[in-house]
């Protein structure tokens, strides 16, 4: 049993990328701490980044084709305008996908506020840094 985690573009940047934002933390921190928490729950892990919009739709569309159990994804800026994000994940309903952002998106520019993922899915984690990402896991995991 799989679960996906997907970051979106410039997450490959992490730990330089605007450090008083996103924290110091690089992703692959990042995915070193989910796959310990992942797998103490008993379950397997794909972790993935890219910057190509498409890209994001196609491992989506996959997670769903391999039976994966939930997705969690940063959809980094692409969450504020990507109808096909959005149309993804609802194509892949009922798998529950949790977004994450590691700032808070509603205490910063009006054009971060609006999120295109949010209303495909089950929740929302923004503001608390990298832990969001074991929160998501965790949020995930309470469902299955
Ligand atoms: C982000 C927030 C987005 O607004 C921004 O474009 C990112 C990172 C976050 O994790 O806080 O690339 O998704």
């Amino acid at each position: 049993r799989q679960i996906y985690i997907l970051n979106g573009p410039n997450l490959n940047l992490l730990g330089q990328r605007e450090p008083g934002i996103y924290g110091s933390d690089t992703l692959e921190t990042i995915e070193q701490r989910c796959r310990t928490r992942v797998e103490a729950l008993g379950l397997e892990i794909q972790f993935r980044q890219s910057n190509h919009e498409g890209v994001l739709v196609d491992w989506i569309h996959e997670a769903w084709k391999t039976q994966a159990v939930g997705i969690i994804l940063n959809p980094g800026a692409y969450g504020h305008t990507s109808i096909a994000l959005h149309d993804a994940i609802k194509g892949v309903s009922p798998l529950p996908l949790v977004e994450v952002h590691l700032s808070n998106i509603h205490a910063r520019e009006p054009f971060r506020h609006k999120s295109m993922i949010a209303p495909a899915a089950v929740g929302m984690i923004c503001g608390f840094g990298s832990f969001g990402y074991e929160l998501a896991i965790e949020a995930l995991a309470a469902r299955l």
